[in-house]
């Protein structure tokens, strides 16, 4: 005898990210940074607050003085069960949202409490990740041609047909070097790697893997993601001086450690959604018309492995009605 379905609280978090994309979506463009993040924050903290669980952010936008934000330790929702972690990335991308690039994000995922990896002080993590064809064929430890050749041989493909996406960053001169070396082709980014490692499991983008230092934020949602579209992502904290390496052995962080999909987010029962702010290849941006929007979001759940793509159409007219945020 199977469960009774229960709830599936992603397709209430769809809420919450929609909403910080029509909020957020009015910025593209505008060269304000911290405009579009404090509209997708104000939108996404007043609908996670109407969400029937007891949250507490684990993975947010530091710590509660320093910013006016969704901050590591905030309690949200109405209270009661669920008992739940919160990871939010309000705009994974906020300078692509400025400038009007591509693959700007809004995202939250939720897991049973205690369940999320808590990064501490440490913003970047070193990553590599999979979509469910090359699961179980990546390993952090090991050069990017060993880990290429690997899921080359996981995808029945040559390591030239392979896409790696990295970060354009001086700090990965030599992984872009050995990736070249390795006869792989390559997609720099200029921001999004959740985006990025979301594309890796994502049939048609023609991603396959996702390598290189980013956020350790980011690192915790993709994990929540990934878990649930059944692929893969390694990790391991990376510090960038002795101040922050002796911050994180204060925190109990061991900076050696590859982190697992599962070290990122243990629980099997996570429930993860992003709404497209720009077009990206993975959704389409919010548009705008003059008497409402339409926006295009991804849901899914762990537990069920279900991924649903949405896509809705918001009316001012009645929205207005019933919304705190000015959406018009
Ligand atoms: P924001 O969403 O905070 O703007 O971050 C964008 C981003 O590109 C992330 O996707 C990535 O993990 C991180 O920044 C990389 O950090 P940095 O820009 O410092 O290299």
């Amino acid at each position: 005898m199977g469960e009774r379905p229960d709830r599936n609280l992603a397709l209430e978090l769809v809420r919450v990210t929609e909403a910080a994309a029509l909020a957020a979506g009015r910025y593209m463009g505008r060269g304000d940074k911290e405009g579009g993040d404090r509209a997708a924050v104000d939108a996404m903290r007043l609908v996670l607050n109407s969400v029937e669980m007891d949250g507490v952010i684990v993975i947010g936008e530091g710590e509660k003085d320093e910013a006016p934000m969704l901050y590591n330790g905030e309690v949200l929702g109405t209270g009661g069960e669920p008992q739940v972690d919160i990871a939010v990335d309000p705009i994974d991308g906020t300078r692509l949202l400025a400038l009007g690039r591509a693959n700007s994000l809004a995202t939250v995922a939720l897991a049973d409490r205690g369940s999320m990896f808590n990064c501490g002080p440490i913003v970047y993590m070193d990553k590599i990740a999979v979509g469910p064809e090359a699961k179980g064929a990546i390993d952090l430890e090991v050069s990017p041609l060993v880990n290429l050749r690997s899921i080359a041989r996981s995808k029945g493909k040559e390591i030239a047909d392979l896409t790696v996406v990295v970060l354009d960053r001086p700090r990965h001169d030599k992984l872009i070097a050995d990736i070249r070396r390795a006869g792989a082709r390559i997609r720099l980014i200029t921001d999004g790697d959740v985006a990025g490692s979301l594309m890796t499991a994502w049939p048609d983008s023609g991603v396959d893997a996702l390598m290189g230092i980013g956020g350790s934020p980011e690192g915790v949602i993709s994990a929540c993601a990934l878990k649930a579209m059944g692929g893969e992502i390694q990790g391991r904290l990376v510090t960038r001086n002795q101040a922050e390496a002796e911050a994180a052995r204060a925190f109990g962080l061991d900076l050696n450690r590859v982190l697992s999909t599962d070290d990122l987010v243990r629980s099997d029962n996570v429930f993860f959604a992003a709404t497209g702010i720009t077009d990206g290849e993975l959704l389409d941006g919010v548009k705008y018309y003059g008497d409402g929007a339409r926006t295009h979001s991804l849901v899914m759940r762990s537990k069920s492995g279900t991924v649903r793509e949405i896509i809705a159409r918001h009316r001012w007219d009645k929205l207005m009605q019933i919304s705190q945020v000015k959406y018009d």
